[in-house]
């Protein structure tokens, strides 16, 4: 230990130094006791970083940069809205080293003395929680999901266990809201019952979530058969399996479908099928169709004109999109919408409509794809990135027509909102990214 390591010998006085602090710096939660104890802090590393030794023996080192950094100080730190607010690269030298560190008596906090004076006081839980991994831990961990999110997978059984709710429900009661968009997040459908048959119902649940997101179609779509069709959705025939707008750079996450109307003949159900459970299978049975869907781009175009005026869009991506971990992130089969295979030689295009074959073959399989025909007054949700929908053709008559109406909510809306619940209803941090990766057990998502 160097000079300017003091542990418990400098407790007390430190205590004292500490607690005018904490009523600076930490606010009312530092009144809350320690998850975490300290025992011992030790200088490592050519002196570039400090070494905290836990009650269980356990240690975690910190670079200096690192703790400069995660200052938590009202002058570094914003935590209204969780956002830093020192400029390290502009403020701080990289090679930064403090001229004093000291750990309260009772093992609880640390407070960092830095060369232009500034000072940084940690709890030791947050330490805990911002503690690295090492490179040995890093090498020996193996990603086991299957997904960026955490999902539940299903096959054709699902058709009778879809999470449904009453319309009303979900806005006037807030668990009920929860149930809805964690039932998307984990299973990517649900299905909303009783809603009367009116307008303006499925903006007023967008809002109510967050805000709908806007596309070439307007914020809601009427999807009905019209007599000069932009697209085959507005005409009677079969839609096969399907994800909207893979066009779109920022793709919709969401999908809702109102149904006001059911046509009275044979046809019209939607076909539902989970891609992510369909993408398990074949890695598993076809692994080398997996791999070109997941590596070659495909590219996505369309154009024509809708009410908001003439539109020219194209994006371009593997119809199986993988996270950086290899997580099955998006589906994005469109046959409507497919172009071209990107940078496929002529002599590879077979083997590449061969994996393509595999992949749609297992999509329309009966044991995972079901039919669902919407009554009037229920709206289907569904995960856009993952759930693939169709439809099934049906007969004009006279009787009666089909009227779905349609809008999208883009992940980013969705998820906020369930962050927002889970932590005012109490359910823990809930529709995590990387929860597993980023820091060793931080959170256990539920
Ligand atoms: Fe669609
Ligand atoms: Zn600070």
């Amino acid at each position: 230990m160097t000079g300017i390591w003091r542990a418990s010998s400098a407790g007390i006085r430190l205590s004292n130094q500490l607690s005018k602090c904490v009523c600076r710096c930490l606010g009312s939660s530092s009144v809350q006791p320690s998850k975490f104890v300290m025992k011992g802090i030790e200088e490592k590393s050519g002196k570039k970083m400090l070494n905290v030794t836990w009650q269980d023996d356990t240690s975690n080192a910190y670079p200096y940069i690192y703790l400069r950094d995660n200052c938590q100080c009202s002058q570094c730190y914003f935590k209204d809205s969780n956002q830093r607010l020192v400029d390290v690269v502009r403020d701080v030298d990289l090679n930064v080293r403090p001229t004093n560190v000291e750990m309260s008596e009772d093992g609880s906090k640390l407070s960092i003395a830095w060369p232009d004076k500034h000072e940084t006081t940690l709890d030791a839980d947050f330490l805990f929680v911002k503690r690295l991994p090492t490179e040995a831990e890093l090498k020996d961990r193996v990603c086991e999901d299957v997904t960026t999110r955490k999902v539940n997978l299903w096959g054709s059984e699902f058709k009778d266990h879809i999470p449904h709710m009453k319309y009303h429900d979900i806005l006037q009661d807030e668990m009920v809201e929860f149930e809805f968009l964690n039932s998307l997040y984990r299973y990517g459908l649900a299905l909303v019952t009783d809603m009367p048959i009116q307008d303006g119902l499925v903006e007023k649940l967008g809002e109510h979530i967050g805000y709908l997101r806007m596309t070439a179609y307007g914020k809601t779509i009427v999807v009905s058969t019209r007599l000069q069709a932009n697209s085959v959705a507005y005409t009677s025939y079969t839609l096969p399996l399907h994800s909207d707008l893979p066009y779109y750079e920022a793709k919709p996450g969401i999908q809702m479908l109102f149904c006001k109307e059911q046509t009275p003949t044979e046809g019209g159900e939607n076909s539902l099928v989970d891609s992510f459970h369909v993408a398990q299978q074949l890695k598993k049975e076809d692994p080398g169709a997996y791999e070109l869907l997941t590596t070659t781009h495909i590219l996505f175009r369309t154009s024509g004109t809708d009410i908001l005026g003439e539109y020219d869009l194209e994006g371009a991506r593997p119809l199986l999109e993988l996270d950086h971990h290899g997580r099955l992130l998006r589906c994005n089969h469109n046959e409507g919408c497919r172009l071209d295979f990107l940078g496929v030689p002529a002599e590879k295009i077979h083997e590449m409509y061969k994996a393509y074959y595999s992949l749609t073959k297992r999509l329309k399989d009966p044991k995972n794809m079901f039919l669902h025909k919407l009554s009037p007054g229920e709206m289907i949700v569904f995960d856009n990135d993952r759930v693939l929908h169709g439809r099934e053709g049906y007969t004009l008559s006279e009787e009666g027509g089909r009227c779905l109406e349609s809008a999208y909510i883009d992940w980013d809306v969705a998820r906020s909102r369930l962050s927002v619940l889970g932590k005012r209803l109490g359910k823990g941090p809930v529709a995590r990214m990387d929860s597993k990766l980023s820091v060793i057990g931080q959170w256990s998502v539920s």
